[in-house]
């Protein structure tokens, strides 16, 4: 009897012993990486590098150690990383052709389903960019009417700012609702009050889902998607809140739907209707009301986010550099004065605040890692072989500090964006909407909200910390890399 029992005993844990050497034989063989591949830290098998950090420090360290191409795995995810300005735009822009796709991130698929603006690829991603594209160009981007309605809602965050009366208040949810109120605008064809309970919650849960897509915890589902699916944890809020966000999405549409006339589009919403029907004999292109959601949700979290964050950055930055906030305030009462509001065609005229603006997005640097692309077919990169299907990311943070393009990487210094005469000077390092075929769509959007926001802000008001407070400029990385929660007092000039 225990013979048979040491027996059976025996032969469970060989079954078992053979099992683990038969799975992690065939892991060895399915991730090994081909000849000439980019160097990166040894990776355990099954999960990879799963417990390498993926933050920019990290990222630097390992650029030091492996230099400008390196890679990393995540379960079977190959993924490979590029530092510095040559070699971003090597990988981007001069062999842009063969990376433009996204890859299949379980997390962000699993909400934005690959379809629409942001996570499509193909025919669907092109014709998608190409409309979208279109629609900003005639609905808001370098239009008068755009930058009127800009101007307005600038009129409204100077409002709610006035109403604090001098006293401290943190200013992001003000300026969330600002920044959304443009792309709600072109996509909705109006804005929601600062006051409007409901918006404020939709922008509460999206800020909560930025930040919760980049913790440890969420990131495994990655992994493990179909197992994770039935565990609880931050990906389930992530779940949850889109879920909330994008019916209120459904419910503008399907208002949108009872009045519209084909013959007068009035806003994005309108326009995509109107191109269901164009498209139709064409479903690759995807035309779809599905597509329309998550069209409409690409352009409210990319268009959100993004421009609110840099403007908060904006702020904290002014209260840190008092010094180069009276320039810009002596530029602004120089070239605008106090009579009339600032507007696009001032900005050739303020070189200076035009400096400052930029060097307030190098130095947030919202998105430090880049957003992931795909190799679509068999490539070298900086003389090593990068297969087809590979993950490639783009690390801007290096690219915004390249100490071989930047005079002082690590200091806020208008003067990187000036020539000896004041005048502005563009920099080819400066990517903050990243660079190739799938570059920001918004760049020109968001500079025209920053320029005036930004200018509107210091005519009217000068921003300080509370008394004897230091302005803290270390931020928090999320899905962007946003500043501390802060206080500001917008003192009446
Ligand atoms: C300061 C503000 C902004 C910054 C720093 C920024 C930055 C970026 C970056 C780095 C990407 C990823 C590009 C890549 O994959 O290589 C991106 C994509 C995108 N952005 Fe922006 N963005 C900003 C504002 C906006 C605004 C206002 C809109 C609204 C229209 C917008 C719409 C998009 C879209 C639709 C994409 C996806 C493009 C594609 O996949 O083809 N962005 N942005």
């Amino acid at each position: 009897m225990i013979l048979q029992a040491v027996l059976d005993c025996l032969d469970f844990w060989s079954i078992l012993l053979f099992v683990f050497v038969f799975l992690l034989m065939a892991d060895i063989l399915k991730n090994r990486n081909p000849p000439n591949y980019p160097p990166g830290p040894w990776s355990l098998p099954f999960f990879g590098n799963i417990f390498t950090d993926l933050e920019p420090k990290t990222m630097m360290k390992l650029a030091e150690k492996y230099g400008n191409v390196f890679s990393l795995r995540k379960g079977s995810e190959k993924m490979v990383f590029v530092t510095g300005y040559k070699m971003m735009k090597e990988a981007l822009v001069t062999q842009g052709q063969n990376v433009v796709d996204r890859p299949d991130i379980p997390l962000f698929n699993k909400v934005f389903k690959g379809i629409g603006l942001i996570s499509s690829n193909g025919h669907m991603w092109k014709k998608h960019r190409r409309f979208a594209g279109t629609h900003l160009k005639n609905f808001g981007e370098g239009k008068k009417t755009m930058e009127q309605f800009t101007q307005q809602e600038c009129m409204f965050l100077c409002q709610a700012m006035e109403d604090e009366q001098g006293g401290y208040f943190n200013p992001m949810v003000v300026i969330h609702n600002a920044i959304s109120n443009v792309i709600c605008t072109l996509v909705f064809g109006h804005r929601y009050d600062y006051s409007d309970a409901k918006f404020q919650d939709i922008l509460r849960l999206d800020n909560e889902c930025i930040y919760l897509f980049s913790t440890a915890r969420a990131q495994l589902y990655n992994l493990w998607p179909r197992l994770f699916d039935y565990v609880p944890g931050p990906h389930q809020t992530i779940f949850s809140n889109y879920d909330q966000i994008i019916t209120f999405v459904k419910e503008e549409i399907a208002k949108h739907k009872k009045d519209w006339d084909p013959s007068d589009p009035r806003d994005f919403v309108d326009a995509y209707f109107g191109e269901m029907d164009k498209m139709a004999a064409d479903s690759e292109a995807g035309f779809t009301m599905e597509s329309l959601v998550i069209s409409i949700l690409d352009l409210f979290e990319a268009g959100t986010e993004s421009s609110a964050t840099t403007l908060r950055w904006g702020l904290l930055f002014m209260m840190k550099y008092p010094e180069i906030q009276e320039k810009v305030q002596a530029e602004i009462d120089r070239v605008i004065g106090q009579a009339r509001q600032p507007c696009m065609a001032d900005r050739p005229n303020m070189p200076y605040t035009d400096a400052v603006i930029h060097e307030m997005q190098r130095m947030a640097d919202i998105l430090p890692l880049g957003f992931p692309k795909t190799t679509s077919k068999d490539s070298t990169l900086g003389g090593y072989l990068i297969p087809k299907g590979t993950s490639i990311t783009a690390i801007l943070t290096s690219v915004l500090n390249d100490e071989s393009e930047w005079e002082t990487p690590n200091t806020f210094n208008p003067e990187h964006f000036l020539d000896s005469q004041g005048r502005f000077r563009r920099r080819e390092a400066f990517c903050p909407f990243s660079a190739g075929l799938r570059a920001c769509l918004g760049e020109q959007l968001a500079q025209m909200e920053l320029f005036l926001f930004f200018t509107s802000l210091l005519q009217r008001f000068t921003f300080s910390p509370p008394p004897g407070e230091v302005v803290d400029i270390e931020g928090v990385l999320g899905f962007t890399y946003f500043p501390k929660p802060y206080k500001t007092c917008a003192t009446l000039r």
